[in-house]
């Protein structure tokens, strides 16, 4: 049993901590598959997901995560927030954290706001459910659990295709392969990625199709247009698909073995051609399934460590 006391990254967790929230999030996968989806874990606990950045998946994951186990969950995003009247981020989370919830998962533009509300919240965890182009650890988790239940992953050759330079998808994937025992690949553009990225001892490419072969799972990732600079251009979303998009005969090309995976939101004909998306090969579905585990098992570690689990 391991308690943890706040989840800020990958960068934080070690990989005792991983494998445990692994094997929890396991064993919670079951659960969800109930006609009663209900266990008393998370009885008398108070949750609150804070979301300033949209979500589908991470923050109904949540939501859904909390309620499996009998907590008491709350919703606020920016646009129903006081923040909207001038409150500041850290304000607004000492206002929260004043009535005494267990856990905040909070979803920011700022990479290291976890951090920073944790100097300043005695009592409350904090869950990073994204900050900016710094970390998802929930969904490096869920990716990982998510593969734990289709072939495992160690030893394995995730190629991480697309938007890498505001991805933090990718980061907490770089951040955890180290310590697991997986390989990353990265694909993209000059443009899109970051400098200096193989300090953390990936193989980049700049070509896709040279990357595909010995891949075990190719892993696309949208391009985030909600962060791009004038920097960060490629010429058009047509011929982004030609050059970085995943169609039928890539998939062909890189064998009947290899998964397809993508975190969400997909933008479908752009990184990813629909039938591809479709495909027998596509954990798409089973990794917005594992969410919910992995969020169960990430909760039930920040409450006390999961023994009743
Ligand atoms: N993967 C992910 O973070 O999706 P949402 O933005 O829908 O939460």
């Amino acid at each position: 049993m391991i308690a943890l006391r706040h989840l800020f990254g990958i960068a934080e967790l070690d990989a005792e901590q991983i494998r445990y929230l692994l094997q929890l999030g396991a064993s919670f996968v079951g659960l969800s598959r109930r006609s009663i989806r209900k266990a008393p874990t998370l009885r008398g606990k108070t949750i609150i997901n804070l979301f300033f950045e949209s979500s589908t998946r991470t923050r109904t994951s949540f939501e859904i995560a909390g309620k499996r186990l009998s907590a008491d969950v709350i919703n606020i995003s920016s646009s129903t927030s006081a923040t909207k009247k001038g409150e500041s981020l850290l304000d607004t989370a000492l206002t929260l954290a004043a009535m005494r919830p267990h856990v905040l998962v909070i979803r920011h533009a700022l990479p290291g706001c976890c951090h920073f509300l944790a100097e300043h919240l005695r009592e409350t965890s904090i869950v990073n459910a994204g900050d900016g182009a710094h970390e998802h650890p929930t969904q490096a988790l869920t990716d990982l659990l998510t593969l734990q239940e289709h072939g495992g992953f160690v030893g394995k050759t995730i190629t991480i295709v697309g938007d890498i330079a505001h991805s933090r998808v990718a980061r907490s994937h770089l951040l955890a392969a180290r310590k697991m025992g997986y390989r990353v690949r990265l694909v993209a553009p000059k443009t899109l990625l970051p400098r200096r990225v193989e300090q953390f001892g990936c193989e980049v490419y700049h070509d896709f199709d040279e990357a595909i072969p010995g891949s075990d799972v190719l892993y696309m990732l949208r391009i985030q247009t909600e962060r791009l600079t004038s920097n960060c251009s490629f010429p058009s979303l047509r011929e982004y698909h030609e050059a970085y998009g995943l169609n039928g005969r890539r998939l062909a090309a890189a064998g009947e073995q290899c998964l397809v995976m993508h975190p969400g939101p997909m933008n479908r004909g752009v990184e990813i051609a629909s039938d591809v998306a479709d495909s027998a090969a596509s954990r798409i579905l089973d990794q917005v399934e594992h969410g919910v585990a992995m969020r169960m098992a990430v909760l039930t570690a920040l409450c006390g460590g999961g023994e009743e689990a």
